[in-house]
């Protein structure tokens, strides 16, 4: 499924991406070479970014409570 429909970065890629730490909607697109363009994705980008961040953040505090 494409996510920026503009520069026809797919979901899975981006997920790739957040994976290896880039944190911003405009480093992503600058990791495959693209430019914003109208910013439709932007937010979806984004909510991909926070629930990587929360899910990141949840796996930490497990291994923290862990006995
Ligand atoms: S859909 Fe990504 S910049 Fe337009």
């Amino acid at each position: 499924m494409f996510i920026c429909n503009c520069n026809g970065v797919r979901e899975k890629e981006i997920q790739k991406v957040i994976h290896n730490g880039v944190k911003t909607w405009e480093q992503i697109l600058a990791h495959f070479d693209y430019e914003p363009c109208c910013g439709r994705c932007e937010d979806d980008i984004n909510c991909m970014i926070e629930d990587h961040s929360l899910v990141s953040n949840s796996v930490s505090l497990e291994k923290i409570a862990a006995p």
